[in-house]
């Protein structure tokens, strides 16, 4: 993916729909449409801030059918590098993004005979979507909604008015959570699941499910990670003959491509495996952040995902 793929759209309507999330429609801003998706796609924004470029991956919230804009959530993170406050902070009804097209990691399964979707806050957005293909098809679904209290439940009223009965809250204020193993243990053969939320919400998923008996083809799950912070380090891209500083709020993808170089990405988020790279000499250790390589990978210390991970060490020299 590279900057020449991006699209320019305007900001039309910004929304806070709960004390952390905002809702931004992007159209194009030469009007027209935009690329087709389905449900569970999501885009890089690419947000060009004072002193640095952010490039980050939100699910697509619209209906897949409407093609005039885009609607994504951002949630206002604590611990952000930077894009989700720009998004929070700068940006206005009229500004201008580049947006990358979608591309869809989380899809439903087209055989499937029943979906069950199971979120945790912000992981709401892909599922806003994917339920646009679901509503009025022969297959049945039902939503399991977790959130810390019910005005952090963002979309609730929209869910509700048009899925009824199919949408579950769970409050964690009202000491309210999902019987993971009561909704799992008890489904349909053919049924597949799908989660998005916090890390500890999908693994607790995959783990009951595989528990239950369900094959790794039915669970699916999407966790975009956002590159943790970290010491700084030294980077020297071999074929490129240059030397990269790493600093700490930056992720080594974002330092790389900030140098001019550019490597493949989908995601940004450690999921996808395009941004993957071989590693050809470290004096420290790798810190992988991904949920793409094995363990075996990881151990060999010969590749790593930019986009997420990065390294504990004074320098590293990368195959690109
Ligand atoms: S861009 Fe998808 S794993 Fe790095």
């Amino acid at each position: 993916m590279t900057e020449a793929a991006t699209i320019e759209v305007e900001v039309t309507a910004i929304d806070q729909v709960t004390p952390l999330i905002k809702h931004f429609r992007l159209a194009p801003v030469d009007g027209g449409t935009l690329p087709a998706f389905s449900g569970g796609s999501h885009i890089i924004v690419v947000m060009h801030g004072a002193a640095r470029a952010h490039r980050n991956p939100y699910s697509v919230l619209s209906p897949p059918n409407r093609l005039d804009a885009y609607e994504i959530g951002v949630r206002r993170m604590e611990e952000s590098r930077g894009g989700s406050h720009f998004m929070h902070d700068s940006v206005r009804v009229g500004s201008r993004l580049q947006i990358a097209h979608p591309v869809n990691l989380f899809g439903l399964d087209k055989i499937a005979r029943k979906h069950v979707l199971i979120a945790g806050g912000i992981g709401i957005t892909p599922f806003l979507a994917m339920l646009e293909d679901l509503y009025g098809g022969p297959v049945p679904y039902e939503l399991h909604y977790s959130v810390r209290s019910p005005e952090h439940a963002a979309f609730l009223v929209r869910l509700r008015r048009r899925e009824g009965g199919r949408v579950h809250l769970y409050c964690d204020s009202e000491q309210q959570a999902i019987d993971f193993e009561a909704l799992l243990g008890n489904q349909p053969l053919g049924t597949h699941v799908y989660v998005c939320g916090p890390g500890g919400m999908i693994s607790r998923v995959a783990a009951v499910a595989k528990d239950c008996g369900w094959p790794d083809s039915h669970i699916h799950w999407e966790q975009f990670s956002a590159p943790p912070v970290g010491d700084a380090f030294e980077v020297f891209l071999a074929r490129s003959r240059i030397s990269v500083h790493v600093p700490p709020d930056q992720s080594l993808l974002e330092s790389i491509e900030a140098a001019g170089v550019e490597v493949p990405y989908l995601c940004r988020g450690g999921v996808c495996g395009f941004c993957q790279t071989r590693v050809l000499e470290v004096d420290g250790e790798l810190l992988h952040n991904d949920h793409f390589l094995s363990e075996a990978e990881r151990a060999s210390g010969k590749t790593i995902m930019p986009c997420v991970s990065r390294a504990r060490c004074r320098s590293l020299l990368l195959d690109l």
